[in-house]
């Protein structure tokens, strides 16, 4: 690869010793995949952030690069951790658990990253524009970022994307070059898409499909004339999950649909595939249910007025999981939907989601509006799912 005259330095350790280590994990990417150059970054999010999923092994390479010296040169952002941080007890989280936790947000916090906790990054400041270069580490906000944005993202781990924030540049490679953002397929959907849970269950349709060919092409997807965030949200984060995808082109709604014509090669969908997916995502009876959960990704504000005119005056029966970044909740809290939600019953998990928090087995059902919590309810948590429209998880709460 060819470096600047300062990457050459961070290599060689003129700019401290995390900062080399950082430039040496994204020299060895870039010779990986034949990258000529690196391009400065506007933009990180570092996903890995729960200490259910890093244990002391992974906190202890984030201390190595804090202690190290490590600062971030880009404007950087965090992924769910795995508890409410102001208000964890309620949760249910053991003080063990939220001890490893908080030394893992101070490492990040001391390298200057901010502990947003998120998954949505977008909703709440950290939102690139089109054609910037960024580097992100949660697959459905890379895909988000990439699709409904414009903005150029591969798929990185959690130490390539602190090895970005730290260096302030990434190898150019994959989806940085604009020859690797073609579409290769059409999928023509002939299906309705009311609700979030039907675009997660097109997430699911679509990733399966792209399954089929070996090097998985870029989808470029018609018949889909609207889609609120809430709903790519949901989609980014299902065919993320179920098809490994980093960018997709919605004809009408994404930016760079419009720059291709339609793939020759193409694929319908039918209403009776989605109808196949959202059957395989529920595997419980709804008496078995005992855990809901909306958020995933992380509510916007308008979901969580949503919820609260739907829970006023009532009282759930199910532990009720709301998720969603501190900044949502501040303003639910001004906004009075707060009270409302709390006063039924329900609680709110801000910094976490009911995938990343260590709740594995706690619960027998859980009840969503989402492919991806359902994916890693099941994997991850070991619970049962059922997966239904947004208003009927929260009547499914009420119940
Ligand atoms: Fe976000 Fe957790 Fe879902 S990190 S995308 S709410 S699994």
């Amino acid at each position: 690869m060819k470096l600047t005259a300062e990457e050459q330095q961070m290599l060689d350790g003129a700019q401290g010793r995390a900062t080399q280590k950082a430039m040496e994990i994204l020299v060895a990417l870039g010779t990986i995949y034949a990258a000529e150059r690196m391009v400065p970054v506007t933009s990180v999010q570092i996903a890995g952030v729960s200490y259910d999923n890093l244990g002391e092994a992974g906190l202890h390479w984030l201390s190595e690069m804090a202690d190290g010296g490590g600062k971030t040169r880009v404007f950087t952002t965090l992924n769910p951790a795995g508890m409410d941080i102001e208000n964890w007890q309620a949760l249910g989280i053991s003080e063990d658990f939220a001890r490893n936790q908080m030394r893992v947000i101070d490492a990040f916090a001391q390298m200057n990253v901010v502990t947003t906790c998120s998954c949505t990054p977008y909703l709440i400041g950290n939102t690139p524009h089109y054609g910037q270069h960024i580097a992100w580490s949660e697959s459905s906000a890379v895909c988000y970022a990439n699709s409904v944005l414009g903005a150029r993202s591969n798929r990185e781990g959690g130490p390539s994307a602190l090895a970005v924030a730290l260096t302030g540049v990434t190898p150019e490679y994959g989806l940085h070059l604009e020859a690797n953002r073609r579409p290769g397929v059409t999928l023509h959907v002939a299906a309705k898409l009311p609700d979030n849970n039907d675009f997660g269950a097109l997430g699911v349709v679509i990733g399966q499909k792209l399954e089929q060919f070996k090097e998985k092409p870029i989808a470029y997807i018609t018949g889909v004339d609207q889609a609120s965030v809430e709903q790519l949200k949901s989609f980014c984060a299902s065919v993320a999950t179920y098809g490994g995808a980093a960018l997709f082109h919605l004809r009408g709604i994404t930016p760079e649909a419009d720059h291709y014509a339609a793939p020759d090669e193409s694929l319908a969908i039918t209403q009776a595939d989605l109808d196949e997916a959202q059957q395989s995502l529920s595997s419980a009876e709804s008496d078995e249910a005992d855990f809901v959960s909306l958020g995933c990704p992380h509510l916007t504000l308008n979901e969580i007025a949503r919820i609260a005119e739907l829970l006023a005056g009532k009282r759930v029966t199910k532990e009720f999981w709301i998720t969603t970044a501190r900044p949502i909740k501040q303003m639910a809290d001004r906004m009075g939907y707060t009270r409302l939600i709390e006063a039924a019953g329900a609680k709110f998990a801000a910094d976490t989601c009911c995938v990343v928090a260590p709740i594995k087995g706690r619960f027998k059902a859980l009840i969503t509006d989402s492919a991806k919590a359902c994916y890693y309810a099941s994997g991850k948590n070991k619970f049962k799912t059922i997966i239904l429209p947004f208003d009927e998880v929260v009547l499914a709460a009420l119940a």
